[in-house]
């Protein structure tokens, strides 16, 4: 059981389009992309359910009925759940301060529905309450920020600078790498600096404007952190929970089959391989460092390397998909065809034999 963090109540941003996602997403917003037969955004519920949060508010856009329709009212967990949906995507602050009808004038937790974390909840408000900052960010090491938002902190861990996406002549040699890790706490004061009714990013407007007047703290941590933003790091979060990285979820051993899914005994199921609910695997069939969404089939003889199918997905008998693949939902690949990546296959499309 995780220590009680003090804050009672929390924001997941679920509204993105989830645009390097796609074909996955095309049917089914990211929180919501299985990790090993739970929604991805599951785990993080637990996660606040664990540091003491009682209430969760989810701030949709994109394809919000998903979201809703699976956790209801929350009270079958013992928690209180309430939905706000953009009318148009409001960006990651403006989707905070929509959510403020449902929130306490109180500390809040907001985080990315996109971070598969066991950060230290509790250590994180510790920080925010000890500087009695306005908002503080939870930030992780990197070896190369250039994708991401750098945060410089002070020696007492209050943020003096962003800097997004740094250029090579932008970063101090030797100084430690550390990036926005998509968890924050904010105060009512910081959530009243966000302007209603307009898109407002919190990482590029809402955090510099408070930053200014001193009020950002930020604490690093060396937590297990995972953006699963794209289908290769969601492919690794599979390969990181096998390997017992991630604290709060055991792993399974070096590969996971549900238990509803069904393998012929000459299937050979390798290292990394995560095969979902309703799942048919064929004889002699190959799969090995993949994640093989609900309801999909892999052929006779086929074989399925480092890629990511979606639900209801078929490979034909000998098939052989490798090296990235993204293929959406209800795909087809025919009987023979090869289809070696980083390629994706469109939701529903069909590759034909060679
Ligand atoms: P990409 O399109 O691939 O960049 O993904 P994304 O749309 O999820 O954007 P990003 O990864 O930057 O978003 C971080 C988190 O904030 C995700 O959990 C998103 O669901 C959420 N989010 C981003 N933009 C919005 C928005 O306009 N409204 C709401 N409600 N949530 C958002």
């Amino acid at each position: 059981m995780t220590r009680d963090a003090g804050v009672s109540q929390a924001v997941i941003l679920v509204g993105g389009q989830g645009t390097r996602m796609r074909p996955l997403t095309d049917t089914i917003p990211k929180p919501m992309l299985s990790l090993m037969g739970l929604p991805f955004v599951e785990r993080q519920v637990d996660h606040l359910q664990r540091a003491g949060v009682s209430r969760i508010v989810f701030s949709c856009g994109y394809r919000p009925r998903e979201i809703e329709e699976y956790f209801g009212d929350g009270a079958s967990r013992g928690l209180e759940m309430g939905y706000v949906v953009d009318p148009e995507p409001l960006g990651t602050a403006g989707a905070i301060a929509n959510a403020e009808e449902l929130l306490d004038d109180a500390d809040v937790f907001v985080l990315n529905g996109d971070i598969l974390t066991d950060l230290h909840l509790a250590a994180l408000v510790a920080h925010h309450r000890g500087l009695g900052a306005e908002a503080t960010i939870a930030l992780t090491p990197v070896d190369d920020p250039s994708a991401f938002g750098l945060v410089r902190t002070d020696a007492d861990g209050r943020v003096t600078e962003f800097v997004e996406k740094p250029g090579a002549d932008e970063l101090i040699p030797g100084e430690p790498y550390r990036i926005n890790a998509g968890t924050y706490v904010l105060t009512p004061a910081a959530r009243a600096a966000i302007p209603r009714g307009e898109q407002v990013s919190i990482e590029r407007d809402t955090f510099p404007l408070l930053a200014e007047r001193g009020g950002v703290g930020a604490l690093a941590s060396d937590c297990y952190w995972r953006d699963i933003g794209t289908p290769a790091s969601y492919l690794d979060a599979h390969l990181d929970v096998l390997a017992g990285a991630v604290g709060f979820i055991p792993s399974p051993g070096e590969a996971w089959v549900s238990p509803e899914a069904t393998v012929d005994g000459s299937a050979a199921i390798g290292p990394g391989a995560c095969v979902g609910p309703g799942v048919v695997i064929g004889a002699d069939a190959r799969v090995a460092s993949c994640v093989i969404g609900a309801g999909s089939s892999i052929g006779v003889g086929a074989a399925v390397e480092g890629s990511v199918l979606g639900r209801d997905v078929i490979v034909g008998d000998g098939a052989r998909v490798s090296d990235l693949v993204v293929v959406g939902d209800g795909a087809t690949i025919a009987p023979g065809a090869v289809v070696a990546g980083p390629e994706s296959v469109g939701t529903g499309a069909t590759v034909p034999a060679a």
